[in-house]
């Protein structure tokens, strides 16, 4: 049979790790080819040295993942058309707003056969209204696309602690057994659904619970209040995802990439740990200021996704029934103090 290639457009912090871990299955199993090319968005590090060639040469992501090995069979490559041309497996994994610039320049530029999967939680809005960023990809390159989320700190994975992941799949069953047996390792053990919208959104939404939750913590409000945001987060969630699509499943809140994602997210993120600052500064210092402060180069998606979700839901008339959602990005911009997270919040 013939071997299947894979490369990963992405390089950052969940991109490195994700690397990491096809890269230990493609070398053990027969119907991957060894070598997993990856994608590097080029910058040139204070030494003066490429990213890419750093990578290519210790094998290590000193920027965005210091300290870890990614298996001599990782290969950075800054061209991103070289980087797909080859593949028949695309693992997407970049912050979610780069994502559309990414598909215009590789649009027929990639193998006919490719099967995508999107590991990035986020979405874009359109005048059409909301596009997840699976549907993007899909669309735009004119393939499927699988997606994976879960409770899944990267810092943590890369050293192998255990942790779950979902997949989520439209049709093909059989393509979702294929992924899962390209992530699944002893300490990652992945499961597919077959509900790839629910999966998304929860991985999604669950950013934006996270920039509450972090208020909560800037405002030293204590577990029992952090528990409750986290609570009326998740009832947003569901309630959400099934107004966009009547199809999802409740049974996806239980997985991995529902309330496992929305618990870790909400005790150990980046969006939760910027939230925090931003409350404790009395909402003085902007999110870009201690994203790039804070994060050296990682980026934040629940700012942005609480903007996006805020447009959705004041085009369709929904602000009122969302209350979390809408006050989270009404803190963001400044129109509120962080202690409208639970004064505005509460039922
Ligand atoms: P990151 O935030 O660590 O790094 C930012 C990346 O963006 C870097 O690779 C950088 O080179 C790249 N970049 C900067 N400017 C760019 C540009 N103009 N065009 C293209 N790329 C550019 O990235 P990450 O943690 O790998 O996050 C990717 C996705 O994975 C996000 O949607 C995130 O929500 C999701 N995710 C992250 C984690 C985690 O723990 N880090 C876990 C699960 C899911
Ligand atoms: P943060 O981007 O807030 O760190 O969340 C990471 C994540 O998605 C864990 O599953």
């Amino acid at each position: 049979a013939v071997k299947s290639r894979v490369t990963v457009v992405g390089s950052g912090n969940w991109g490195s790790v994700a690397s990491k871990l096809i890269a230990s299955n493609t070398l053990n199993l027969h119907s991957f080819h060894d070598e997993v090319r990856m994608w590097v968005f080029e910058e040139i590090l204070p030494t003066g040295e490429k990213l890419s060639e750093i990578i290519n040469r210790t094998n290590e992501n000193v920027k965005y993942l210091p300290g870890i090995k990614l298996g001599k069979n990782v290969v950075a490559d800054p061209d991103l058309e070289n980087a797909v041309r080859d593949a028949n497996m695309l693992v997407f994994v970049t912050p979610h707003q780069f994502m559309e610039g990414i598909c215009k320049r590789i649009v027929g530029k990639i193998r006919n056969d490719a099967e995508a999967i999107s590991l990035i939680k986020g979405m874009e809005v359109k005048k059409e209204g909301p596009c997840m960023i699976s549907s993007l990809i899909s669309d735009q390159l004119g393939i499927n696309c699988c997606v994976l989320m879960g409770a899944n700190i990267a810092n943590e994975i890369a050293v192998e602690k255990f942790s779950e992941a979902t997949v989520g799949y439209r049709k093909n069953k059989e393509m979702a057994d294929k992924w899962v047996q390209l992530f699944n390792t002893s300490y990652f053990m992945v499961s597919a659904v077959q509900d790839v919208e629910g999966v998304e959104l929860c991985g999604t939404l669950k950013n934006v619970v996270a920039i509450a939750a972090g208020f909560v913590d800037g405002l030293d409000m204590g577990n029992n209040t952090k528990a409750a945001i986290m609570r009326i987060g998740l009832r947003e969630m569901k309630a959400f995802s099934k107004l966009l699509f009547p199809s999802v499943k409740d049974t996806t809140f239980f997985e991995s990439c529902g309330v496992a994602d929305l618990i870790t997210t909400c005790l150990g993120g980046r969006n939760r740990k910027c939230a925090e600052a931003f409350a404790r500064n009395g909402g003085k210092r902007s999110f870009d200021e201690l994203e790039a402060e804070m994060l050296q180069g990682q980026k934040l998606q629940g700012v942005s996704t609480a903007k996006e979700l805020y447009e959705v839901l004041s085009h369709q008339g929904w602000l009122e029934r969302f209350p979390l959602f809408s006050t989270v990005h009404k803190i963001c911009i400044g129109h509120l103090p962080p202690a409208a997270i639970v004064e505005y919040t509460k039922p």
